[in-house]
């Protein structure tokens, strides 16, 4: 991620707010980071033992929203789920095709505020690393809420990344959009282990799983 905090901050301080981060460009390089790719099996392992405590014990339609290279799709397809991503970025999509093929998952190019679902509903909306990205998260996470079946959840992994001028959006902050639209919101800290990331980090990382 911090390369592309970095680049968002640039563009967010410069002239021209819609340079942001290019995902297509991204693309080719994105699983390079090792929470991005899952190619250390320890780093891939970790990440598939906290969607098995994140997701529902009994599989069904997942969302992944902003789904990139689709590294958790393919997790959660492993696991018996039926898989729908989304990203804005066809590169990215391509890849996510490629890395799932021959299991039960379908990529679309959309967008995740909006995602070309028509209306099919959903027991999970997995979102990694995005909504910070996405302007007005309250109206985003009230969309994606009108996508689960009832009982459904939300699984969303967010941070705030960098410690000079931090940008992505607190725990507390995601709890308090979520508190009116979910029964339950449960936050589970992840800066603490080193698996997840690959290295140690020291800012904060969390994921949110709320169950409308
Ligand atoms: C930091 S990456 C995270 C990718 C993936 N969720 C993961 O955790 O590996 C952000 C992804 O969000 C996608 N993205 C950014 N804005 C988007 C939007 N409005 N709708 C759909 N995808 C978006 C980018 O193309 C990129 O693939």
């Amino acid at each position: 991620m911090t390369r592309y905090i970095a680049k968002k901050k640039r563009a967010e301080t410069s002239a021209a707010p819609s340079a942001d981060v290019n995902w297509d460009a991204e693309a080719a390089t994105f699983d390079e980071e090792p929470d991005h790719g899952l190619h250390d099996p320890v780093v891939r392992e970790a990440w598939a033992a906290r969607l098995e405590a994140w997701l529902p014990s009994r599989p069904g339609d997942l969302l992944d929203l902003g789904c990139g290279t689709g590294s958790l799709s393919l997790l959660a397809a492993e696991r018996g789920y039926r898989v729908t991503g989304v990203d804005l970025s066809p590169p990215m999509v391509a890849l996510a095709r490629a890395k799932s093929a021959g299991h039960d998952a379908v990529f679309h190019v959309g967008d995740a505020a909006a995602p070309p679902v028509g209306e099919q509903l959903f027991d999970v909306v997995l979102v990694r690393h995005v909504l910070w990205t996405l302007p007005d998260p309250g109206r985003v996470l009230r969309h994606w809420q009108g996508l689960l079946r009832p009982g459904g959840r939300l699984v969303l992994v967010e941070g705030v990344w960098g410690t000079v001028s931090p940008v992505g959006i607190p725990a507390e902050r995601l709890t308090d959009l979520l508190a009116p639209l979910a029964r339950d919101v449960r936050v589970e800290r992840l800066s603490g282990d080193a698996r997840l990331w690959g290295k140690e980090v020291a800012d904060e990382r969390y994921a949110v799983v709320a169950v409308v």
